[in-house]
């Protein structure tokens, strides 16, 4: 089925959100349908799109029509793990990545960008983290999100603000990017498998998120854009692709965790 957009906004609509929802249809390249009142299936039938964007006061909901999935910004696992690393506390992507102040992350997978807040979190002030995000959607729902969140903890806010997002595939942005332009670079595709009772597994990204499995050609670039290491997040017990595994140089994750940091280090790093 071909997936179309339509943005409305909220049923309480005042002057700035008609002009949000106006400028998020120029920019998603999408129609633009008033709500006057009606109910979002009204709305889906008027305007015959199969998802719908909607500008509400406080952030921007995306509705998926056939399966009735909803997605919007939260920081997800990012407020969990970050307040463990405040804490003083460990954590498994962390250690994969093993960031050094003033080093710099790409994020080829951004979602809801929570790994790259932990990030973020760890580089502190001067942190350049880049996320990339295919969805243009998605990519609009998280940047906004990024900027307007408040969390309780003001380090974990400012954590967010970092962030830069950019809309693009890895794939073609990883192909035309300066050979040791980042120290990591990071993915977390999907896999076909979910793991049940995992964060992955009820995530609406699965509906909403670009299902294309991880590319051994991006993971190449990948190995050239990055000065120090690749970082891939996997099922612990599914073999990385093609030829992804033999770069592999060491595994971060708990015996007990489903999920794994695989690194490829830069063994040519001066
Ligand atoms: C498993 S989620 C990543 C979750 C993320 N690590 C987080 O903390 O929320 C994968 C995300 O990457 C995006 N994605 C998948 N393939 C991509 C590609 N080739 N280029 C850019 N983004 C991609 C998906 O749309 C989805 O949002």
């Amino acid at each position: 089925m071909t997936i179309s957009l339509a943005v409305t906004t909220a049923a309480k609509l005042t002057p700035t959100l008609d002009q949000i929802a106006q400028e998020l249809s120029a920019l998603l390249n999408s129609p633009y349908v008033p709500r006057m009142g009606r109910s979002l299936p009204d709305i889906f039938e008027a305007s015959e799109a199969s998802r719908l964007l909607v500008a509400g006061a406080d952030h921007l909901r995306l509705y998926d029509g056939a399966s009735g999935a909803e997605y919007f910004y939260h920081p997800n696992m990012f407020l969990s793990r970050g307040s463990v690393i405040l804490a003083g506390g460990p954590d498994h992507f962390l250690s994969a990545v093993d960031l050094s102040p003033g080093e710099t992350l790409l994020d080829c997978t951004l979602g809801f960008a929570s790994e790259s807040a932990l990030a973020s979190l760890a580089l502190g002030g001067t942190a350049k983290v880049v996320g990339l995000e295919s969805e243009p959607v998605l990519a609009e729902i998280t940047r906004r999100g990024l900027q307007t969140f408040v969390l309780r903890s003001a380090p974990l806010t400012a954590a967010l603000r970092r962030i830069e997002v950019v809309t693009a595939d890895n794939r073609l942005y990883l192909e035309f990017c300066e050979t040791n332009a980042f120290d990591v670079v990071y993915f977390d595709p999907f896999f076909d498998e979910r793991l049940s009772g995992s964060e992955a597994s009820i995530s609406p990204l699965f509906v909403f998120g670009n299902p294309a499995p991880l590319s051994p050609d991006a993971v190449e670039n990948a190995r050239r854009v990055a000065r120090r290491c690749v970082v891939i997040k996997h099922p612990g017990h599914i073999e990385l692709p093609g030829p992804i595994s033999q770069w592999v140089t060491k595994t971060h994750g708990g015996r007990k965790s489903r999920v794994v940091y695989s690194v490829l280090e830069n063994l040519s790093e001066g």
